[in-house]
């Protein structure tokens, strides 16, 4: 590993779930090398920025709000997709930013989240074996030999996609509709009437009086910016590395190099192999990073990985998504967290709890209890707690739209109800409704551990 890092150092090593069956590979670098002069979608000042507020959530100091399409589309892809999706994730950081009394760091799985790990490279219907859909900048889900074959011209597609997206995600997040006085707005219209809605009101409410008295007092988006614009961040899986590769540039203020496709790239639990190509390619850019860790990983190979990914403990470089299933986070965890805490590392622990809670309803359809989910959160924070390590986020899968995609929730969708609005172009999301009964939960957790620590200190 301590050889010397370049952009395309990857090359050299084995690589996992990166597509090498394009018709024609001369097209893929003709691709690449325009992909090379396009713009960065992302400034990597914009990053160093992600990772002093990712440092401030490994001191303890704040928290992370990651969340988003399992797959974007073209076909998704529209405006009202995209505020939705915002406004969602602006109400779920309403919520914990109340309960928790710290900020919230808010991160979209959006504007480049297209790639997808198959578990099966190839599918077969009615005896016809086609390569599987693996996410819309490589080929598209329509079962056709002809749709199915890698396309390289996919990637400028998604570029061009992701640049339009991050374009009105700026505009909103910096150009009023993310103004605290316009809280109420945000809620979806089939939230609205339902238990949570009445919830987050009833929130709203108290927000609104709070902001009244301050208005009078002179504290105003005019005298405090902040209270009329967000912060806001993109995220996606670096899995395509040839496109990552094309997209990674000296930034010109500190002569380091920056992924400027995102602010802040994962790695997926199936590519986190040490002497594998992702691990190498991200070691050597500079941006925030994320590393999944499944039921698999041990806590010998988690902490040769963060050596790797992080060998000056710079604080807020590494943000570690633990991704067990409900069932197994109380035997893998603790001795992961421990692990890293003996160690000294600085990292965030955050959860995914979308991930390792799939299973097939028996109709067929990808589905995720939505009372699994909850429970891995829940068990997430009470190990932290209990381990003294900081629950320091929440990485989800879900969607502004009314999807009937997980089962359960308020409303108890059942698996009879999933063909209903079944739309995700890979795994199962939350819809507005359970994503925001999720930061209810996560909420009252925060909640009962800011009070367990006033207690504490009052001792
Ligand atoms: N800028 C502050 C923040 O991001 C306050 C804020 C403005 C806010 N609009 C918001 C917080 C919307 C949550 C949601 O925390
Ligand atoms: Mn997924």
């Amino acid at each position: 590993m301590s050889e010397r890092w370049t952009p395309a150092s990857w090359r050299g090593r084995p690589a996992r779930h990166i597509p090498s069956d394009y018709p024609d590979p001369a097209a893929v670098a003709r691709v690449e090398d325009e992909l090379r002069r396009m713009p960065p979608l992302v400034f990597a000042g914009e990053a160093r920025r992600l990772k002093s507020l990712l440092g401030d959530v490994a001191a303890g100091k704040a928290f992370l709000l990651q969340g988003g399409d399992c797959a974007e589309s073209f076909k998704e892809f529209s405006a009202d997709n995209i505020r939705d999706t915002f406004r969602l994730i602006l109400q779920m950081a309403v919520v914990l930013t109340f309960a928790g009394g710290k900020p919230v760091v808010k991160v979209g799985r959006m504007a480049g989240q297209f790639a997808k790990p198959r578990s099966e490279p190839i599918e077969t219907i009615d005896g016809v074996t086609l390569p599987s859909y693996r996410g819309d900048n490589i080929n598209g889900m329509e079962f056709e030999a002809a749709t199915r074959a890698p396309d390289p011209e996919r990637l400028l597609k998604a570029y061009a996609q992701s640049a339009s997206t991050l374009n009105l995600l700026r505009a909103f997040a910096g150009g009023g509709y993310a103004d605290l006085h316009n809280i109420h707005r945000w809620t979806l219209g089939f939230v609205d009437g339902s238990p949570q809605g009445a919830r987050y009101a009833e929130l709203t409410d108290k927000i609104s009086e709070a902001l009244t008295f301050m208005g009078a007092i002179g504290v105003t988006p005019q005298s405090h910016p902040g209270l009329h614009q967000v912060e806001f961040f993109t995220c996606h899986e670096a899995l395509l590395l040839g496109f990552e590769e094309a997209m990674t540039r000296v930034d010109s203020t500190s002569g380091d190099w920056y992924d400027v496709s995102a602010h802040l790239l994962w790695i997926g639990e199936r590519t986190r192999q040490l002497d594998g190509a992702h691990i190498e390619f991200m070691r050597g850019i500079q941006n925030p990073i994320g590393l999944k860790v499944g039921p698999t990983l041990e806590p010998d190979e988690l902490l040769a990985l963060i050596d790797t990914l992080n060998p000056d403990d710079e604080p807020g470089r590494l943000t570690l998504y633990g991704r067990f299933g409900s069932d197994k986070i109380a035997a893998r965890l603790p001795a992961l967290m421990r692990a890293t805490r003996a160690a000294g590392r600085q990292v965030v622990w955050a959860i995914d709890p979308m991930h390792g809670n799939t299973l097939k309803a028996s109709n067929g359809y990808k589905t995720r209890p939505f009372d699994r989910i909850l429970s891995e959160v829940r068990s997430f924070v009470e190990i932290a707690q209990a381990e003294g390590v900081h629950p320091g986020g929440v990485h989800l899968e879900m969607t502004g739209q009314n999807v009937t995609e997980c089962i359960g929730g308020a409303r108890a969708l059942s698996e009879g109800d999933l063909a209903d609005r079944y739309h995700t172009h890979c795994d199962p999301r939350l819809n507005g409704e359970q994503a925001l009964e999720l930061a209810f939960l996560v909420a009252e957790k925060l909640k009962a551990g800011r009070t367990a620590d006033v207690t504490q200190a009052a001792e």
